[in-house]
């Protein structure tokens, strides 16, 4: 595990019980009095789930797999994320967008600005199976310099169990409160699972939810542009303009793996035990088909 010392490490607050980052729990109002208009589209995901993907994928569904027009700037630009501020508390630069804008969010679905429901705007929500999500998670805080130093993953397993204290809060809550509410909403619910065994299906129903018609050769293409050994090559979908004073690269790669079943390399036969026990008891009110593996 990573001792490495943090400058400026961040604590954790809470709104309405959900943990966040201080800084976005300090500039709160802001968030939540967001004018979210009809034609505004929403990304949510538990964080590590497949977000920046996702956000790939539309922009390139919306850009009819135009590859010069995705790369106009980088992702936190084009799509900004919503409940985020700078440091500085500098906002997103959502607020200087005019819709229709698709927006990043991670948080729970009890958290996100009512004006999204008022207006009716069309949700895309990410799903990832919580093995892979808390490996990825454990590798984003050892880079990440301003989030809290992992030194909760003493047992990752024990991280699993107790999701609830990580920032955006429990995984199970977060999966579970889009899931409840996709019919009653317009939210598509994808998996990650789902996309990397068959992206081409994924893609077209992403697209179809968008109202685009797509020929099968655009989709194609999209589908290359957004496999993970593209994204990780190009500057305006890897990150590579956030600073290193943000991100310690020396410590992890944002771009780490991109594959479902990494977390096989770090359970234990034991802790993979005790956590499907529990993963079975929470989510035996919620069939959400979540695979471990494809
Ligand atoms: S964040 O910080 O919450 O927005 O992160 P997020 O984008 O949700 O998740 C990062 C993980 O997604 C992987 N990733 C991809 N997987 C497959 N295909 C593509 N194109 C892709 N792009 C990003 C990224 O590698 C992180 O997962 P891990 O397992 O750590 O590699």
């Amino acid at each position: 595990h990573s001792t490495q010392k943090k400058s400026y490490i961040e604590t954790l607050s809470h709104i309405q019980g959900i943990p966040l980052l201080e800084r976005v729990v300090k500039y709160w109002p802001r968030v939540e009095k967001f004018q979210a208009s009809e034609e505004d589209l929403l990304i949510a995901t538990y964080p590590k789930a497949g977000t920046t993907w996702t956000q790939e994928v539309v922009d390139s569904i919306l850009n009819e797999g135009d590859v010069e027009k995705c790369k106009r700037a980088p992702t936190q630009v084009r799509m900004p994320f919503l409940e985020m501020t700078a440091p500085d508390g500098s906002s997103s630069g959502l607020e200087v967008m005019d819709p229709p804008r698709v927006i990043k969010t991670h948080l729970p679905i009890q958290l996100v600005p009512r004006s999204f429901w008022d207006a009716g705007c069309k949700v895309i929500y990410m799903a990832r199976n919580p093995k892979d999500t808390v490996v990825s998670y454990y590798h984003f805080d050892r880079m990440h310099l301003y989030q809290p130093e992992p030194t909760v993953h003493y047992s990752i397993c024990l991280v699993l169990c107790k999701m609830g204290i990580l920032g955006w809060g429990s995984w199970y809550d977060h999966v579970k409160g889009y899931w409840k509410e996709r019919h009653n909403k317009k939210i598509l619910y994808i998996l990650y699972e789902d996309m990397k065994e068959d992206p081409v299906r994924e893609v077209t129903r992403i697209a179809q939810f968008l109202k685009r018609q797509l020929s099968k050769s655009t989709i194609e293409h999209i589908v290359q542009m957004t496999a993970f050994s593209a994204m990780r090559e190009n500057p305006m979908a890897n990150y590579s303009t956030i600073p290193d004073t943000i991100f310690d690269r020396t410590a992890s790669e944002f771009m780490r793996k991109g594959e479902v079943g990494d977390w096989k390399n770090h359970f234990s036969a034991g802790e993979d035990a005790a956590f499907e026990e529990h993963y079975r008891k929470i989510m035996s009110d919620c069939p959400i088909p979540i695979r471990f593996t494809i």
